[in-house]
């Protein structure tokens, strides 16, 4: 991708760029939801939910609000709650521990691997051997930054152990392991559609995709007052929904994902050559896996200085994330962390950096940052 016109600022993420891109279609999808007189559900979050399921290799997606409520769901589907321990990470989003402890279950933290920020399998292990708050009940690895985690060594243990393995995907529409699309490993994947994601909607958006059909039907029930017929509720459930203008804009961009994540790993390719031979770590691909990059983080001692020099310069960055799950203030201190402790975790928070990727962006603009990375660090 070439572009003559670099912006002032190079932003670190822009979904805008992506609305843009295909503003035509989007404006017609739009406008076919404002005029076809449903609301709720319905033809377009079935056509959508089809689409995305045949695009994972799955049996059923099952559509709702956001990513966090996506995980909730599928806790929820499992039958997992109240005294039941889910194996997780802090190096992630908070949502995805919000989402475990609002169904109900205890999270247990496990630390990463340095390279590729995923849960470490050999932490998992040592961790089901110690006395833990709760039943063993599941894993929960996240796919951080676009790859996926050490999947095959997580379903043996997994296995092994009789838990349910549930993917959280929100990070890596597309990316593949072994060849099989993240999301169709385990028992459940997870995906978020918040705007700047691989797949974003224009606003908030979920999905749950499964091979297994009688958890499609559990989910289907919970995301809607666990109703099996209208107004019946066969079961304790929520309200999540995905909204059919998402779910019709999501469509639309459904078809461009595997060219967007092309164009996101040229992006990276590029920056892998022109970072190479510095003072810093570049993201560690893992062989068996496609790495859709939806964050390029590399990790520097001088992090900071770094970050005020782009700033400077006007590009900006991201941190993801400046502090771990255990270290937030609502949650540190009661969170149960696995027996070698967070370390890895900790030492990776004030070193990562997230420089700007996204579909849209230009050939030059990955140069320029180039430039000022090189500039700083030479
Ligand atoms: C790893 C991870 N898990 C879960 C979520 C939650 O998704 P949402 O913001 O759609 O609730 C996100 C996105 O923010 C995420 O990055």
């Amino acid at each position: 991708m070439a572009s003559n016109e670099l912006p002032a600022v190079i932003p670190q993420t822009d979904p805008r760029a992506g609305y843009l891109a295909q503003r035509a279609a989007i404006d017609a999808a739009i406008a076919r939801v404002l005029e076809g007189g449903s609301y709720i559900l319905g033809r377009e979050v079935e056509a959508f939910e089809a689409a995305f399921a045949d695009f994972i290799g799955v049996a059923h997606a099952v559509a709702c609000a956001n990513g966090t409520d996506a995980i909730e769901l599928a806790l929820r589907a499992c039958g997992i709650g109240s005294g039941d321990v889910v194996f997780t990470v802090s190096h992630t989003a908070v949502a995805t521990v919000a989402a475990i402890e609002r169904a109900g279950a205890t999270a247990v933290l496990v630390d990463v691997e340095p390279g590729t920020y995923t849960m470490a399998p050999h932490e998992l292990f040592r961790a089901l051997q110690r006395s833990l708050p709760g039943r063993p009940a599941a894993v929960l690895p996240v796919h951080i930054y676009g790859q996926p985690a050490e999947l095959s060594a997580l379903a043996e243990i997994a296995r092994a152990h009789g838990l349910r393995l549930i993917e959280d995907c929100a990070q890596s529409h597309g990316a593949l392991y072994s060849g099989r699309p993240a999301g169709s490993f385990g028992d459940i994947g997870c995906f978020s559609f918040y705007p700047t994601k691989n797949l974003g909607a224009l606003g908030d958006g979920g999905i749950v995709a499964t091979n297994d059909h009688s958890l499609a039907a559990a989910l289907r029930e919970i995301r809607e007052y666990g109703w099996r017929d209208r107004y019946v509720s066969a079961r304790i459930g929520i309200n999540s929904r995905l909204d059919p203008i998402q779910a019709a804009i999501l469509g639309v961009k459904l078809k461009t994902l595997a060219a967007d994540n092309a164009r996101r790993q040229a992006v990276a390719a590029r920056y892998d050559a022109g970072l190479a031979n510095l003072p810093l770590a570049l993201p560690l691909r893992r062989p068996e896996a496609t790495h859709v990059f939806h964050q390029y983080v590399i990790r520097v001692a001088e992090r900071d200085a770094l970050r005020d020099r782009l700033q400077a310069a006007g590009i900006a960055t991201g941190i993801h994330y400046p502090v771990p799950v255990h270290r937030q203030p609502a949650y540190g201190g009661r969170l149960a962390c696995g027996p070698s402790g967070l370390g890895v975790t900790e030492r990776a928070a004030p070193q990562i950096l997230s420089l700007p990727i996204y579909p849209q962006l230009p050939d030059e603009a990955v140069d320029r940052v180039i430039a000022e990375v090189r500039a700083f660090l030479s």
